[in-house]
């Protein structure tokens, strides 16, 4: 292929990928909006490896590391839980930092990519490889360290050591000073000790800094690996001259630092706190902090729940990470479809953090074909509570947490919660009375005018059902 034509080709794939990402930002369009990134990602790869840096010699190579890597991808996609998807992005994420990482390092020792370089270009080019390598040796720990945690291989607790931040202050200036000898370097092994140093401190700094975030705060550190990852590739692309590669990673590093914004703002938090780390606890036990709940739980059956979804005009049904575990969304929808057959008013309210990564329900409830225009945005339906007959929380915890707004000393203070108390009744449907991802005791759940209807959502949904049409 002509050096021309892999442009033009990188120039069309580029395009797609903007398509691709304003598609998207939407339900509607996401499907189209993937469509456009698969194609454009085809072209990317076709124009690579058939481009004019490839020579022939290297087809075997590439060929069969397509195949291993597509292997394992097909495998992983066929396979991995839609619950389990945070864990799988975030080790995609570490895959990209590695290979930066390797790249850099393949960049320094191979001779040809720097011999004809000389004076203030030989300069640029060493930056290159020394801060891709750096941000690669970051995403790369950072990014298996979230894959520990989000699995449940590494506690969700925070560690916090002594003097933390120095330590971080410290580390960054060993960083730049070894910097200044790398650069200054005459011989390749001269230059070889000081991006081995930074690289192992590079490494002990993203194990440090994703060890030091709270459970709590996950949400944004997965954006915040997907927005690194992105920069991992633009330096990739630096180092290798290739601009299809410094674009897509502009792209992925962006969008990923507008969407660790977006969450943040979600969870009422500053994004340097939340780096700074030391908010949130391990999911699964009610936590120490914050007032404890006073008031009675009231357990209801499914039929129970039949009965007020019946007479209801008003309903509000809000889903949070249970009804994945549960898969309940076919059945939800099955309900949702008979009540507004009854002329039922029933819509959805999704919390920007519901569930385990961003747009979580939405997937979920479009799987389920439920139509776009009754899921609604937290913002949208907030202050529609109080005409509401019934409030139908579907394992959900942390995002219909009224702690979050009435106790100064939750974990969770600040974040903005969908008001499920202020409906005439709300349901809350989980297994037990533990607490959610952010390890939090729930006051809804004592609260005079909520019911409990314990057990597996995707159970009790189709007992629920089963009364409705009864
Ligand atoms: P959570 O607060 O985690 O609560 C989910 C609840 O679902 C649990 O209390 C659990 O209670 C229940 N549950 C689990 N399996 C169930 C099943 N089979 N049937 C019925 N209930 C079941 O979830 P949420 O309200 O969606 O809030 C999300 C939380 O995750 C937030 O704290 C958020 O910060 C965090 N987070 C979000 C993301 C993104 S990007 N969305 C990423 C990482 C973390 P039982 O055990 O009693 O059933």
């Amino acid at each position: 292929m002509s050096q021309g034509l892999a442009t033009v080709s990188y120039l069309g794939a580029t395009i797609l990928f903007i398509l691709c990402l304003g598609g998207l930002s939407h339900p509607e369009t996401s499907r189209r909006g993937n469509l456009y990134g698969i194609i454009g990602m085809t072209i990317a790869v076709l124009a690579t490896v058939f481009g004019p840096s490839v020579g022939a010699a290297g087809y075997a190579w590439i060929i069969a590391a397509m195949v291993v890597g597509a292997g394992i991808g097909v495998y992983a996609a066929r396979t991995v839980q839609m619950t389990q998807m945070p864990e799988l992005v975030a080790l995609m994420h570490s895959l990209v930092g590695l290979a930066a990482m390797l790249v850099g390092f393949a960049n320094y020792i191979d001779p040809a990519a720097s011999a004809q370089m000389s004076g203030a270009e030989k300069t640029i080019h060493e930056i290159e490889i020394y801060v891709g390598i750096l941000i690669g040796a970051v995403t790369f720990s950072g990014s298996v360290i979230a894959f520990g945690k989000l699995s449940g291989k590494i506690s969700g607790n925070p560690m916090l050591l002594p003097a933390r931040h120095w330590i971080n202050l410290a580390g960054l200036l060993v960083v730049i000073w070894f910097g200044r000898e790398f650069i200054n370097a005459h011989s390749l092994n001269e230059g070889m000790l000081p991006l081995v140093v930074m690289t192992a401190i590079a490494l002990l700094f993203g194990i440090h800094m994703v060890m030091a975030i709270g459970g709590a705060d996950m949400p944004v550190v997965v954006s915040m690996l997907n927005s690194y990852s992105g920069w991992a590739a633009a330096a990739t692309g630096f180092m290798l001259s290739n601009d299809l590669l410094i674009v897509t990673g502009a792209l992925v590093g962006s969008s990923g630092a507008i969407l660790s914004y977006i969450m943040c703002a979600a969870m009422n938090r500053h994004f340097i706190s939340v780096i700074a780390g030391g908010f949130g606890t391990t999911g699964g036990t009610p936590a120490a902090a914050g007032a404890q709940p006073a008031g009675e739980v009231v357990a209801v059956t499914a039929a129970d729940t039949a009965e007020l979804l019946r007479e209801a005009k008003n309903v509000i049904i809000v889903p949070g990470y249970g009804m994945a575990v549960a898969q309940a969304q076919h059945t939800v929808y099955e309900i949702t479809k008979l009540l507004r057959e009854k002329g039922v008013n029933v819509r959805f309210g999704i919390h920007p953090v519901a569930g385990r990564m961003p747009g979580h329900m939405n997937v979920l409830l479009a799987e389920a074909k439920v139509p776009y225009d009754i899921v609604q945005e937290m913002d949208e339906l907030n202050d529609d509570f109080p005409q509401t007959d019934v409030a139908m929380i579907i394992g959900a915890n942390d995002i219909v947490n009224p702690g979050a707004q009435d106790d100064p000393n939750s974990p969770i203070a600040g974040m903005p919660v969908l008001e499920v108390w202020k409906a005439k009744t709300s349901i809350v449907m989980k297994r037990s009375m533990a607490s959610g991802y952010a390890g939090v005791d729930n006051p809804l759940f004592y609260k005079e005018n909520n019911r409990m209807l314990f057990g597996d959502a995707k159970k009790m949904l189709d007992e629920v059902l089963a009364s409705l049409k009864s």
